[in-house]
């Protein structure tokens, strides 16, 4: 999620917490399956997030290897850190997605999960990420298409409205289904493309319904189209659902797998 980049320590935390619950671990693994980084490797986490991405790859890359978190938030960048401690192949600094601050064809991969989609421009930060790898060289951009949201609710007029207000949280909330194209456009070739599906059938903590529910009040505390208390009705909706044992939520993330071609 991450609707705004200007996060403050408590946001990120919060953010922290989503990228803990198994469905995000999941999706790192189905992203590191689909890239495979090999031993050696240089890599470019771009929008690396409280650090779960660049750590877990420089498992994957080893000593040899570098991993290179980029991302504009300090809050997260702090996160993103302490998390990569211990690990020397790992460097994380500040930086935008649309003004990489690497050099060209300097990198053998890179990954961008759930950051192209809080960009308003999104062209630019393709271009860069086309520019940075290497001929031969592949990434993965995950994003999501938030039509893809299947959320049941007892007041599901209620729901209707909550999500198409929702749908401002980021500048791109289909960009998941129109990735391909742009990524065409700057030069790279699309390889694959992946559906990332979390289904919840219980709105527990761990799960990722219960902490898209809890940011979606905090979104609405602050944001007129909603309002906190069409928000709140709108959550204890879903919880007397849980209390039923009806909850079903499903959302898709779209992982697209694509290469610099060798010559262009
Ligand atoms: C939803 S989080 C994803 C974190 C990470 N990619 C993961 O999947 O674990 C989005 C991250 O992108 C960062 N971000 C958003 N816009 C950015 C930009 N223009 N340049 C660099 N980072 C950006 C945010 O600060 C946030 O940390």
């Amino acid at each position: 999620m991450g609707g705004t980049l200007d996060y403050d320590e408590a946001e990120a935390r919060q953010e922290e917490a989503i990228y803990r619950t198994p469905a995000a671990a999941a999706r790192r693994e189905r992203v590191r399956g689909l890239l495979a980084p090999e031993p050696g490797d240089t890599v470019l986490s771009i929008g690396c997030g409280p650090g779960f991405e660049p750590a877990e790859i420089g498992w994957a890359v080893g000593n040899e290897g570098h991993v290179h978190g980029i991302d504009r938030s300090q809050a997260m960048l702090e996160l993103a850190r302490e998390r990569c401690a211990s690990l020397p192949q790992v460097t994380v600094s500040q930086g935008d997605a649309g003004d990489l601050p690497v050099a060209d064809e300097s990198v053998d991969a890179a990954v961008a999960v759930q950051v192209f989609e809080y960009l308003e421009t999104v062209s630019s930060a393709v271009a860069e990420l086309a520019r940075v790898l290497r001929p031969g060289g592949s990434a993965v951009v995950c994003d999501a298409d938030f039509a893809s949201l299947v959320w049941r609710s007892p007041n599901p007029e209620r729901m209707a409205r909550v999500l198409r207000a929702f749908d401002d949280h980021c500048p791109q909330p289909r960009l998941g289904s129109r990735l391909a194209p742009v990524l065409r456009e700057a030069g790279l070739t699309v390889d694959r493309v992946e559906p990332n599906t979390i289904v919840n059938t219980r709105l527990e903590e761990e799960t990722f319904a219960y902490h898209l529910m809890q940011f979606i009040e905090d979104y609405a505390a602050d944001h007129g189209a909603i309002g906190r208390m069409a928000a709140q009705a709108w959550a204890n909706d879903l919880r007397e659902q849980e209390v039923a044992g009806e909850t079903f939520f499903s959302f898709t993330q779209y992982c697209y797998f694509v290469r610099k071609p060798v010559s262009r």
